[in-house]
């Protein structure tokens, strides 16, 4: 999502007071969503980015009130927990996102203190990217623990702490307050959020987008067992409330005292927490924590710099939301590095060898991330990607994660490069690049030459013909068609309409295995038999044919009809003619010329018509469905049974919607003039077709001419004579 900004300069007060209650709104539903349902809409930088524009439009046109999103923090409690309110507020942090960034906020904190140059000591720690838990203890003894909430008033989430092995339920050691509140963030570890979301698959419950929101939802739970069962983790990192009391003895003067003394107190503190003389350093240490990232096993999302001495931090005291004394040096919300633990090569359906990274799990704009693409050997070549590189990957939108480039200087000494194989990982056989028959340049793509023989083929090939656009089982998804396989029941999709008449046969029955149970098998059943008649279009789509995605499925079987068409015109384009054994015969030319046709996808048809182990498989598949021709088209139109084409530019419609509108109307659009052709729709331009057209006698209408026809205008009919409107 990027938004739409309309120049500063140009908006007028009134546009800016829209524009600022149109953020309003947009941000405070995404708090909503983020802190109240654990479920974000957008990235945190596209959060980020809200909020970002929203102040610019702000300190352009200030606003007055209290109607201003960025004085809240946090989403209002809900109200299934009691409240809390908090005795000191549970403020937020200003963001840095570059080292210059950084050296602003270090020099404003010098010129605020008046210190003239003298060194201010800082801390960096890690940014958890958890939230915030606030737990209260009175002489010793947890008493209460909150969410942030908005800030101000939380939820009594006190059990449900309670749980977590990192939160003592007494403090330990000396130097105990009377009552004192320990700040910190409560997250989910990476190998729990993995294990977490296996167990909420397999028992068919909500999965987790990343650990934040899974150890949000986790601790917002009512009922505490549910928590306990999650292993949440927990670093203190700040004070509230603290009334030391006259027994206490110390007390804090800095921020590393304070963690010190939660650790002695029985807490787990950061480890990677540091002092620092200057910004450089700060900065230095953000590179440190940013490539220990991927290592953490925790979803860190940038770094946080606290001046240490509390006296300071008193002085420096907040601004609205966030405190003068602290910032998060945020990593980049798309972007992140991590390691590549393998190089894994993917068959496909139709053999292509595609590289797939396998990553040291990061999270990266709220997404935990495990594999990239690599697409294919060349790009690995070019980017030189190795098995244990330190990578940084981007990740934009649903995209696919993409690496974009090895960080070198972390490159193992004893790294090699990494060889493509020239063998299908799988089966072995052969794997090469073809010569592409339109540029007559090599493939980028390899592929396995095994066909049939190749298992991951064969599996591939079986997870598309039950896919939702093509058979779409209901109960059999890509997961069953495997097992079934796997266990011997089907070998290729024909004999999946034979698995209820063999089950308990020819193996043991399904009912018995895990995973199904009598009724699922009696559904699984019944759905299969649901798709015993089936659409053509669907039909040829599910076949997995190369090239044939579901629009020129439904382009062949819109002109084709029907199977008993179909499949004739097809073995007979596939076989060869001539002494050269060229390829060419008239049901070839038939099929080339179809408009939305090209040799590329043709030449794959009939490559596939030609096997005779294709022709096995669809004989025995068409004795157990039925292909259903295309919902009839108008027959009433005048163009219904017509072969038309459009040629020129079009005014009107596009050339894309024309041929929509002629096919709904039952006609047969096809790519060039010949004798077959009934009409033909000529726009200004139009040239050689017009010319052909005009010696075959053919009709020829104007745009306006078949638009008025389309629409059914009397004036516009087929047969009448398209006056020499033509523009030759
Ligand atoms: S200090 C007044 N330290 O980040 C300063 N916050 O974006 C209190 N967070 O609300 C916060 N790790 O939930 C601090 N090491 C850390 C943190 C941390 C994560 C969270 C916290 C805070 C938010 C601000």
């Amino acid at each position: 999502m990027a938004i739409k900004k309309f120049p500063l300069d140009k908006m007028s007060p009134m546009f800016a007071r829209i524009q600022l209650e149109n953020l309003n709104d947009e941000i405070a539903k995404h708090d909503k969503a983020y802190h109240g349902d654990d479920a974000p809409l957008i990235s945190d930088g596209e959060y980020d980015e809200l909020v970002k524009w929203y102040k610019e439009i702000e300190a352009a046109f200030p606003v007055e009130g209290d109607n201003n999103p960025l004085g809240r923090v946090g989403y209002a409690p809900q109200d299934k927990f009691e409240k809390i309110t908090h005795r000191v507020p549970m403020l937020s942090l200003g963001n840095a996102f570059s080292a210059v960034d950084v050296h602003e906020f270090y020099a404003k904190i010098d010129r605020f203190l008046g210190l003239d140059g003298a060194v201010i000591n800082l801390t960096a720690e890690p940014k958890i990217d958890g939230l915030s838990a606030s737990l209260r203890y009175e002489d010793g003894i947890l008493v209460s623990g909150a969410t942030r909430g908005d800030g101000q008033v939380g939820e009594d989430i006190t059990i449900n702490l309670k749980t977590i092995s990192e939160i003592p339920h007494q403090l330990q050691g000396e130097h105990i307050p009377k009552i004192v509140e320990v700040r910190g963030e409560v997250y989910m570890s990476h190998a729990e959020f993995a294990a977490l979301n296996e167990r909420q698959e397999a028992a068919g419950q909500k999965i987790f987008a990343n650990p934040r929101n899974a150890a949000a939802g986790s601790l917002r739970q009512l009922d505490s067992r549910i928590t306990a069962s999650r292993n949440l983790h927990f670093f203190a990192y700040a004070p509230g409330e603290i009334i030391w009391g006259e027994m206490s003895g110390l007390q804090f003067t800095t921020q590393m005292g304070i963690v010190e003394q939660f650790k002695q107190w029985g807490f787990a503190v950061n480890s990677l927490t540091q002092i620092f003389d200057n910004a450089d350093e700060l900065v230095a240490h953000y590179a440190k924590i940013e490539d220990l990232r991927p290592t953490l096993g925790y979803d860190i999302d940038g770094v946080v710099y606290k001046v240490n001495r509390l006296d300071l931090q008193q002085r420096l005291g907040f601004v609205s939301r966030a405190p003068r004394w602290a910032i998060a040096h945020k990593f980049p919300a798309e972007k992140a590095k991590t390691i590549v633990n393998d190089i894994e090569i993917q068959v496909g359906r139709t053999g292509a060898l595609t590289p797939v990274a396998r990553l040291e799990p990061v999270s990266v704009g709220g997404v935990v991330v495990s594999n990239a693409t690599l697409h294919n050997e060349d790009e690995i070549e070019r980017k030189d990607v190795r098995i244990g590189d330190m990578v940084v990957i981007q990740r934009a939108g649903d995209v696919i994660p993409q690496i974009v480039e090895v960080v070198l200087d972390k490159r193992p000494k004893d790294s090699v490069a990494f060889e493509f194989p020239r063998i299908c990982p799988i089966c072995g056989s052969a794997a090469a690049r073809d010569i592409n028959a339109k540029t007559g340049k090599i493939d980028v793509i390899r592929r396995c030459e095994g066909g049939l023989i190749c298992k991951a083929q064969v599996t591939e090939r079986l997870k598309h013909f039950v896919s939702r656009n093509a058979f779409d089982f209901d109960g059999l998804g890509a997961k069953q068609v495997q097992q079934f396989y796997e266990w011997g029941i089907i070998k290729d999709a024909s004999d999946i309409f034979d698995i209820e008449a063999n089950d308990g046969q020819q193996w043991d029955t399904i009912r018995k295995r895990e995973g199904w149970g009598e009724l699922s098998v009696d559904n699984l059943f019944t759905a299969i038999n649901e798709r015993r008649e089936i659409g053509l279009d669907r039909f040829i789509f599910a076949l997995g044919i190369r090239h044939i995605g579901e629009t020129t499925a439904r382009m062949l079987a819109r002109n084709y009809e029907t199977m008993e068409l179909f499949l004739p015109a097809m073995v007979a384009a596939s076989v060869p003619i001539g002494t050269d054994g060229s390829l060419f015969n008239e049901a070839y030319a038939d099929l080339v010329n179809l408009d939305g046709m090209g040799d590329v996808v043709a030449q794959s048809l009939i490559l596939f018509f030609a096997e005779d182990n294709n022709i096995k498989f669809l004989t025995k598949l068409l004795a157990a469905v039925t292909t259903i021709p295309l919902e009839k088209t108008d027959d009433s139109s005048p163009v219904a049974g017509k072969v038309m084409v459009f040629t020129g530019s079009l005014e009107i419609m596009t050339r894309s919607e024309a041929k929509a509108k002629a096919e709904s109307l039952g006609a047969k659009v096809t790519g060039s003039v010949s004798k077959k052709t009934d009409i033909l729709v000529a726009g200004p331009g139009a040239g050689s077709k017009l010319k052909k057209a005009t010696e075959l006698g053919i009709l020829v209408l104007t745009e306006e001419q078949w638009v008025a026809m389309a629409n059914g205008d009397a004036n516009g009919d087929a047969n009448g004579d398209a006056k020499g409107e033509t523009d030759e």
